[in-house]
This record gives C-alpha cells, structure tokens and sequence, in this order.
C-alpha cells in the first residue's frame, strides 16, 4: 500500500528533508582533497544533531554510520573510513534523517577539486537523470514512467543505469511502498497521486551496469571498477508539478 501524507504530515517531511538539504549543502564546502570520509562523517553526525534530528541510517539494519561515502568506483553504502581524498576523485555522499517521525532522504556526488572530463560528464548526466525522472513524477503517470525516463536519458548518453537497487517511498518509514526502480519499460505500476512522497535515486554506471557488495557486507562497487554516480531526492507528487523537499532553498 502506499501511504499518501496529509498536509500537515508534508509540513513534518519538509523540515525533516530540508535539513537534508542543508547537511548536504554544508558538506559541500569541506568537500576537499585532504580530508578523510571519516571527517565528513563526523562533521554530518554533528550537524544533523544539531538541527535537533536524528542521523536516520545509522543502525539502519546494522548500517555503522550516519552518512554512506562511496568513491570513484564505489556505487553506493560506503563506509566512512580513515580514507584520504585526493583530487581528481568523486564522493557520492547519502544521507537521511529523522525528525518528529518522518524522514528525509537525498544524495549527490561531489567532485574532489578538478576531476576528469568524463568524471564531470557522468555527474551531469546522473544528476540530470535524476530531474528527468522527477519532471515525470505527475500524477496520471505510473510509477515505471519515472523508471523508464531515467533509463532512456542515461543509454543516450552512452552511460548504464544500476538494476540491484531501486528508489522508494519514504515518509513514517524510511522505504515504504513503492519501489521505484531506475530502468525498464514505461506504463507499469501504481498510478503516482497527489500526496505521495517518493525517494528518486538513479545510481549510474560509467561502464557496466553490474556491481558486487565486499566482504564488509555494505560497500558496493561497479564489476567493471569504473566510475558510479548517485543523486537523490525527497519529492512530493502534487496535483500540479512534483514539489522537491530536499532542495536547499
Ligand atoms: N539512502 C539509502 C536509500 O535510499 C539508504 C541507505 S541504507 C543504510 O535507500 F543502511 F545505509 F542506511
Ligand atoms: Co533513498
């Protein structure tokens, strides 16, 4: 079943996201080579608590911190670690919180001082997916609609989408119903109504769309070790054009 809020359960979404927005926005300018993703940890752990919320992954099924880090390879769920950056790297950094009973959730690859051109142009083009999911996130149109958008922006630009892990409601929970994958064909699933609050996150792929998990049982890479991207937000589907709740605003 998925949950569609009232507004005054948006109003306690949109806080919960916006201090989403706001670690994000923060990190952003540490964000340098030099610094460990331990650092980062530590400094999100401090800011979320700060805004008087709670770091939502952290013992989120065992997950050991607050913030997933993932670099260069790394697709998703890196753990912060003793790690150096360096430039010319990418950091995908994930982070949800929780705040009088809702959550928020967003992520977004930072670049490390200069990066590549081919390292600039998956991160464009991820992101970009990402809005182009979210402008089909209308209500009328169906869940996949938002899947397929996605998939077919990021073939034409020669990238691959990643099929293991989708994107989800979010709301009392942090993955409610439904899943919303970033691939496949479009016109399938739930119909999207105005009231639901969806995470969309593509996760894209350099070479291969295939990624394996380590032996730490979280950190995912690509199988082939070439560059990933993740960008994610909160949403509210309207009656009109779907509402970012993780937008710095
Ligand atoms: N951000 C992830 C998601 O969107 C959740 C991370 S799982 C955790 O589903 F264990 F790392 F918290
Ligand atoms: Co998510």
């Amino acid at each position: 079943m998925i949950i569609l809020k009232s507004p005054d359960e948006i109003k306690n979404m949109a806080q919960s996201c916006s201090i989403v927005a706001k670690t994000l926005d923060a990190i952003k300018a540490i964000v340098k080579p030099g610094i460990t993703t331990e650092e980062i940890e530590n400094f999100a752990d401090a800011y979320i608590r700060a805004n008087n919320a709670v770091p939502a992954f952290k013992g989120y099924r065992g997950y050991p911190a607050s913030i997933c880090a993932s670099v260069n390879n790394e697709v998703i769920h890196g753990i912060p670690s003793d790690r150096v950056l360096k430039e010319g790297d990418i950091l995908s950094i994930d982070l949800g919180v929780y705040k009088d009973g809702f959550y928020g959730d967003a992520a977004c690859t930072f670049p490390v001082g200069k990066i590549l051109p081919n390292a600039e142009r998956l991160l464009r083009v991820t992101e970009g997916s990402l809005y182009i999911g979210i402008e089909n996130a209308m209500p009328g149109n169906r869940i996949s609609d938002i899947s397929y958008s996605i998939q077919r922006h990021v073939k034409s630009k020669g990238f691959s989408v990643v099929r293991a892990f989708v994107g989800h409601g979010i709301g009392r929970e942090l993955h409610e119903e439904p899943q919303i994958p970033n691939f496949g064909p479009p016109n399938r699933g739930p119909r999207l109504m105005p009231g639901m609050t969806l995470a969309i996150e593509p996760m894209v792929n350099e070479g291969g769309y295939e990624v394996l998990i380590l032996d730490d049982g979280w950190t995912t890479v690509t199988l082939d070790g070439k560059l990933s991207a993740h960008f994610e937000h909160t949403i509210l589907v309207t009656s009109d054009k779907p509402e970012i709740l993780t937008k710095i605003s």
